[in-house]
C-alpha cells in the first residue's frame, strides 16, 4: 500500500493522504539555519545546534506523535468555520491534500469548502530564515471573507532547559511587536545577543504572542480561541509561553488567488549594538529589518527558491546514473544523496527520533558520513575532517561526540570507544581520493581543542592507527573499550542498576575483551594509511603499517575464524561472542561484512564461506539481521545489545547500516547478483509498495527494520539520521556500479547483476566530467576500457586533461 508517489522529474515525493503511518518528514536548510518539517507541517527550527539554539518548541512524546509546528489556520468569517490546510492540527477532511517533499523544501496544502491553500516552506541559501509562502485561492462561486492566522511557539533557546526548567522559564519570556513583526527576545537583556523574528507580508489586523491568549485555557492547537473567535487579542507575553501569531483579513473574489509570505528568522547583533537606542532595553532591529524587507518581496522569494533549486541541481549533478532499475536510479540520483546531506548537516542530532537535545555530532558517525557527501561538498568535508580531528585526544583516542555550536567534546559520554579513531583515516582517505587535496594532511589541528597542541592532521592519523596497535588483547586482537561500531555490545560495562548508562559504566579493566570488528577496520584503515604514507614518500612507515596489517589478518584467521564465519569478539572472560559455541548470538553480521570488505579471506575462500553463512542465517526478505539467534534475556557481560527484545535494534534487528557492508563484500567477491539483491531488499523506494508494513518514509533509509524475531518484522524505525545513508550510497555507486575515485584517476569496476546489459553514468571528478557507458559483453566482471576513443590498459581512467571525457567500459 502506498501513501503517495515519486515525482522523479521534480525530484519530489508526493504524499497524497495526510495520515501516513508515521510523520513523513523533510529537512529545510543546508548551511546554518535548519528546520524539520513533517507532511502535516509539524516540526521545529534551529540555528546551527538543535539543542543550544532552538527557535521553535517541539514537544516530544506528544499525542498525537507529530504536534506543534508551522501551522496556518483559515477561517470563513461568515460561517465561523475554520481549518488548517496542512490537515494538522485541526484534522478536518481536506480535498486534494498534497505534500510535496522536495530538495530542501516542502509544499503542503489542500482544499476545504472551496478554499484552496498551499504553502511552500524553504530556507533561502545564505540566510538564517525560513519562508512560508502561502497561496490562497477562492474556488467558490461567491466572494469570501477569510481570516488567516499564523502560529509558531517559541523555544527559550536551550531546548533541554526549555523542556525542564519551568520554575525559571515561566518568568523569563519576552517579546516585542513592531508593525507586523513579532520579535522573540527571551534572555536578550542579559547574556544573549540573538533573537528570533516572525514577519508577515500582509497588513495585520491583530497578533498574539502569549500562548494562553491565542490558544485559550483548556484548549489545544486544534481549536485556538483566537481562531474560533476570529480575532486576535494583541497579547504581549510576559513570562509563560511566548508564541507568534499574525491575524490577516482577506476578501477574495471567485477565482482570485492571494499570496501571503510569512518569515521566521534568527538574528545576531554585535554585543555593543544590541540595543536601540543604546542604553535602552529595546532590540536593535536594523539588521533584521533589511532581511525582512528583502524576503517580504515575492520576486525576491521566487529568486531565492530558484537559487535553492540550482544549488541542489549542482549537488546532485556530480553523479547521475541510468541503470535498468528505477529504484536504483531514483535513490542514487535524488534521495540517497539528499539524505547524505542531511546526515552531513545534523549528523544524528535532530530528527523525529533524535530529540536534538542528546547527541551532538558523533566522531565515528560523521567520519563515516563523509563517504556519502564528500563528492558534493568537498570544501565543507575538509572543514568537517579538521573539526573532528580537533576533538581527538593526545592518546589518539577521541571524544565520542561533540556539540556543533561549541565544537567541544562531550564530557558526559567521553571517550574509549576503541573503533572511533580509525574512522578518521577512512574519512580522510575518501577525501583525498575525491579531491587530490594533499594539503589537508599538513593542516595544524589541536588535540582536545587545546590551543598550543596543534599538530599536522597527518600526525592525528598516525596516532589513530597507533591507538589500536597499542591496545591489543590476549589474542593479539584490538581491545574493544566501551564499544566498537556496535554501541550496544558492551563487553567492559557490566551494568546492573536501572538508569546506569550501558556504555559509560566501565567497571572492567578492559584488558581482555577484544573485537574482531576493530581488527577488520584496522586492516582497512591500515592499508589506507600505508597508501597515504607511501604517496607522501614515507616508504618505511608505509611498510610498517602493511606489516601490521598482515599480522592482524593472520590473527584474524587464527583467532577470529569460527569455521563457517568470523567470530564477533572475545568477552571479558575470554569467551567467544558470535561463535557456534555460543547459545545465542552465534553469528553476527558486522565481522562478515567488514572483514571481507577489508579484503580478508578473499584468497583462502573464507570470505565466500562467511558470506554464504550470512545468506543462510541472517538474510530475510526485509534485509539482513544483525545477529542470530537473538538474545532471549539480558546478559550482564554483553550489555545493551541484550536489553532489547528480540528483533529490535542491535538485538537481531535489521540494522541497515551494516547491510551495505555485505553488499560491498559480495561485490568484492565478484557476486553482483547478490550484491544488488541485498541492495534492493532495504532500498526505501523498492519498499514503497509495502508502506503499511515499512511505515517510515519510502524516500530515505531508516536506521532499523524490525528483524524476523520481532512480531512487527519489516517495520522500519528511526528514519533519516543513520550511517545507512552514506554506506548505501557508497556501496551502490562505488562497488556495485563500481565508479570509484582513486588517487590516480577514476576506477571503473562494476559488479552488476548478470542480466543487466549495462548502464550509463555521469560523474564529475577533479573538475572533469566523465560520460561513462558500461556494456555487458558476457558474464563476469573483467573490464576493458576505451577512453575518448582510445583503449586504455587496466581499469583506471587517468585524470583527464579536458573538461569532458567519454569512457566506454565493456565488462564480461
Ligand atoms: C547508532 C550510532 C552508531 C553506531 C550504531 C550501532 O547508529 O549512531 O554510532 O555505530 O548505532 O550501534
Ligand atoms: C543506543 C542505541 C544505539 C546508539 C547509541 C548511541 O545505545 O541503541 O543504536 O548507537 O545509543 O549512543
Amino acid at each position: 500500500m502506498q501513501f503517495g508517489y515519486f515525482d522523479d522529474k521534480n525530484r519530489e515525493y508526493v504524499i497524497t493522504r495526510p495520515d501516513t503511518p508515521l510523520p513523513w518528514i523533510n529537512y529545510l536548510g543546508c548551511q546554518a539555519y535548519f528546520g524539520l518539517i513533517s507532511n502535516t507541517a509539524g516540526g521545529y527550527s534551529f540555528y546551527r545546534d538543535a539543542r543550544l539554539r532552538r527557535l521553535t518548541r517541539y514537544r516530544y512524546n506528544n499525542v498525537p506523535f507529530d504536534l506543534g509546528g508551522r501551522y496556518i489556520y483559515l477561517r470563513d468569517d461568515e460561517s465561523g468555520d475554520y481549518w488548517s490546510p496542512s490537515w494538522a492540527p485541526t484534522y478536518y477532511d481536506l480535498e486534494d491534500y498534497e505534500c510535496r517533499h522536495g530538495m530542501g523544501y516542502s509544499i503542503i496544502g489542500g482544499r476545504y469548502s472551496g478554499i484552496e491553500a498551499r504553502t511552500r516552506y524553504f530556507v533561502p541559501m545564505d540566510e538564517n530564515l525560513e519562508v512560508w509562502q502561502c497561496s490562497i485561492t477562492n474556488r467558490r462561486a461567491d466572494h469570501v471573507e477569510l481570516s488567516v492566522f499564523s502560529s509558531v511557539e517559541f523555544c527559550l533557546w536551550d531546548a533541554q532547559d526549555d523542556a525542564t526548567n519551568f520554575q525559571r522559564n515561566f518568568s523569563i519570556g519576552e517579546v516585542e511587536v513592531d508593525g507586523s513583526v513579532i520579535y522573540h527576545k527571551t534572555e536578550y537583556r542579559e547574556r544573549r545577543n540573538h533573537f528570533a523574528w516572525f514577519a508577515c507580508s500582509a497588513p495585520i489586523s491583530g497578533f498574539d504572542t502569549q500562548r494562553d491568549a491565542f490558544v485559550g485555557p483548556y484548549r489545544g492547537w486544534d481549536r485556538p480561541i483566537a481562531v474560533e473567535r476570529g480575532e486576535a487579542s494583541n497579547s504581549i507575553a510576559h513570562g509563560w509561553a511566548p508564541v507568534g501569531s499574525h491575524h490577516v483579513k482577506l476578501m477574495l473574489e471567485p477565482g482570485e488567488t492571494r499570496q501571503i509570505i510569512f518569515l521566521l528568522g534568527y538574528q545576531e547583533n554585535e554585543v555593543e549594538q544590541k540595543f536601540d537606542p543604546p542604553g535602552s532595553q529595546t532590540i536593535n532591529k536594523a539588521g533584521a529589518r533589511v532581511v525582512i524587507a528583502k524576503y517580504l518581496d515575492a520576486g525576491n522569494v521566487e529568486k531565492a527558491f530558484q537559487a535553492l533549486r540550482s544549488h541542489w541541481c549542482d549537488l546532485l549533478g556530480v553523479c547521475q546514473v541510468d541503470t535498468p532499475d528505477e529504484h536504483t536510479n531514483r535513490m542514487v540520483n535524488i534521495w540517497n544523496p539528499c539524505q547524505c546531506m542531511a546526515t552531513f548537516n545534523v549528523s544524528r542530532s535532530a530528527s523525529f527520533y533524535e530529540s536534538g537535545i542528546g547527541r551532538g555530532l558523533g566522531f565515528r558517525d560523521s567520519s563515516q558520513d563523509l563517504l556519502g557527501f564528500v563528492h558534493m561538498v568537498p570544501s565543507r568535508a575538509r572543514e568537517r575532517i579538521l573539526d573532528l580531528a580537533a576533538t581527538q585526544l593526545p592518546t589518539g583516542g577521541a571524544y565520542h561526540q561533540y556539540q556543533p555550536l561549541t565544537k567541544r567534546g562531550n564530557n558526559d559520554i567521553g571517550s574509549n570507544f576503541n573503533d572511533d579513531p580509525l574512522w578518521l583515516i577512512i574519512g580522510t582517505a575518501a577525501y583525498l581520493k575525491e579531491t587530490g587535496d594533499w594539503s589537508i594532511l599538513d593542516e595544524p589541528v589541536p588535540y582536545d581543542n587545546q590551543p598550543g597542541t596543534e599538530q599536522p592532521l597527518y600526525e592525528h592519523l598516525q596516532r589513530s592507527i597507533r591507538y589500536t596497535m597499542e591496545r591489543l588483547g590476549p589474542h593479539g586482537l584490538p581491545l574493544i573499550g566501551r564499544a566498537d561500531w556496535n554501541d550496544c555490545l558492551n563487553l567492559n560495562c557490566f551494568s546492573d542498576t536501572p538508569g546506569q548508562s550501558f556504555q559509560t559504566t566501565t567497571n572492567k579493566e578492559g584488558k581482555v575483551a577484544e573485537s574482531v570488528f576493530i581488527a577488520a577496520l584496522f586492516v582497512l584503515a591500515g592499508r589506507e594509511l600505508a597508501e597515504i604514507a607511501a604517496r607522501r614518500g614515507l616508504a618505511q612507515e608505509s611498510g610498517r603499517y602493511l606489516a601490521e596489517v598482515a599480522r592482524m589478518e593472520q590473527t584474524v584467521s587464527q583467532h577470529g575464524w569460527d569455521g563457517k564465519w568470523f567470530v564477533r569478539a572475545y568477552d571479558d572472560s575470554g569467551r567467544k561472542v558470535g561463535s557456534a559455541e555460543c547459545d545465542e548470538g552465534k553469528i553476527f553480521i558486522e565481522p562478515q561484512g567488514f572483514a571481507v570488505l577489508a579484503g580478508i579471506g578473499l584468497e583462502d575462500g573464507t570470505a565466500a564461506t562467511a558470506l554464504d553463512s550470512v545468506r543462510e542465517l541472517l538474510a530475510t526478505p526485509h534485509g539482513s539481521v544483525l545477529q542470530q539467534p537473538a538474545y532471549s534475556r539480558y546478559y550482564l557481560h554483553l550489555g545493551e545489545i541484550s536489553s532489547y527484545p528480540p528483533g529490535y535494534k542491535e538485538n537481531a534487528g535489521i540494522f541497515c547500516h551494516n547491510n551495505p557492508w555485505v553488499m560491498i563484500a559480495e561485490a568484492r567477491a565478484g557476486r553482483g547478483d547478490r550484491a544488488l539483491d541485498y541492495y534492493l531488499r532495504i532500498n526505501p523506494s523498492a519498499r514503497e509498495g509495502i508502506s503499511e508494513i515499512h511505515r517510515c518514509e519510502p524516500y530515505v533509509y531508516p536506521q532499523m527494520i524490525a528483524g524476523r524475531d520481532a512480531p512487527t518484522h519489516g517495520e522500519a524505525k528511526n528514519s533519516w539520521l543513520t550511517g545507512t545513508a552514506a554506506w548505501n550510497y557508497y556501496a551502490i555507486t562505488q562497488w556495485i556500479l563500481g565508479i570509484r575515485p582513486g588517487y590516480d584517476g577514476l576506477e571503473i569496476a562494476p559488479v552488476i547483476p548478470e542480466d543487466w546489459s549495462g548502464f550509463l553514468a555521469m560523474r564529475t571528478f577533479r573538475g572533469a566530467k566523465y560520460h561513462i557507458t558500461v556494456r555487458r559483453a558476457g558474464p563476469g566482471n573483467r573490464v576493458a576500457l576505451v577512453v575518448d576513443g582510445k583503449a586504455v590498459d587496466g581499469n583506471i581512467v587517468p585524470l583527464a586533461g579536458g573538461a569532458e571525457t567519454t569512457v566506454e567500459a565493456t565488462i564480461g
